[in-house]
């Protein structure tokens, strides 16, 4: 059948390539769900990411993909998980500043078990009391999630995702980030395709079963603009707003989605109306 190039370049994975996903998928979500606890007012990102970084290696036996993760243009990442706070809008580096009531934080792992990776990221609000505005920035930034997810079905195509995520986060009067996206993914850390969270529907590449992506909206309380910490890594939003963003690697399977990064921890798949 007729393929563009760009579809060319989209791995599909193979039966036995799927089993190693979904193990690495739930290991990675089995960190969240291990440092839930721990994420209090007072404890630092940097402490956060030494737990995690034993857990990841010393009991699950896996490799934490950031650290020493150097892509085209970028110095290594010098730490295990990616940890954002507040208008930090994704690839925080874990520091030694302490976490605060109110403060609402995304935590990002990556895992490679046997070669394979899982990606996923949750928000947590710190001491359980956020503000009305950050609570309603992350419940919208997870249904978006959900709602992208939802897209990722044989025959639809990759903008619908994209259209579907900046429809709900615009109407709710948030804006998306445009300088980073969902990505294929599976012995890489970053293939082919490229996930937009914004766009056209009917746009793009035609999903079929055995694509494997991350979907993974970032999401701004203020404008969509954004800007780079001198430290190289860390995206903050350029007028100061929040930013949240929640993360699944998601597999097209033969009759819809299926989501790889789910584990006893995971939160509920929002309930959305429509
Ligand atoms: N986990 C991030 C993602 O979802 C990538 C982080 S790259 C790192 O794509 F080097 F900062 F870890
Ligand atoms: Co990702
Ligand atoms: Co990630």
């Amino acid at each position: 059948m007729y393929r563009t190039p760009e579809e060319m370049s989209i791995v599909i994975k193979t039966p036995e390539e799927i089993e190693k996903m979904r193990v690495a998928g739930r290991l990675a979500s089995e960190v969240l769900d291990y440092i839930e606890p721990h994420v209090r007012p007072g404890v630092s990102t940097a402490e956060l990411d030494r737990l995690c970084h034993n857990y990841m290696v010393n009991v699950q036996g896996c490799i934490p993909a950031p650290l020493n993760y150097a892509p085209p243009g970028y110095r290594p990442y010098p730490k295990s998980i990616c940890a954002s706070v507040n208008r930090q809008v994704c690839h925080g580096v874990p520091g030694d500043k302490a976490l605060k009531k109110g403060d609402i934080v995304n935590l990002d792992i990556t895992v490679i078990k046997d070669g394979w990776h899982g990606d996923t990221s949750r928000m947590f609000i710190v001491g359980g009391e956020g503000s009305i505005q950050a609570r309603r920035l992350c419940a919208v930034t997870y249904e978006c999630l959900w709602i992208g997810i939802a897209q990722a079905r044989p025959g639809a195509h990759l903008g619908d995702i994209g259209h579907a995520i900046q429809r709900h986060a615009e109407s709710n009067g948030f804006s998306v980030v445009r300088e980073f996206c969902g990505h294929g993914i599976g012995s890489k850390f970053h293939e082919e395709p490229q996930v937009l969270h914004y766009g056209r529907p009917g746009t793009g590449p035609e999903l079929r079963p055995g694509m494997i992506f991350t979907i993974e909206p970032m999401i701004n309380a203020g404008k969509a603009a954004i800007s780079e910490l001198p430290d190289g890594w860390t995206i903050v939003t350029k007028d100061r707003s929040l930013s949240a963003q929640w993360e699944h690697t998601v597999l097209v399977g033969e009759t819809g989605p299926e989501v790889l990064t789910l584990s006893a921890g995971a939160p509920a798949k929002p309930k959305l109306q429509g």
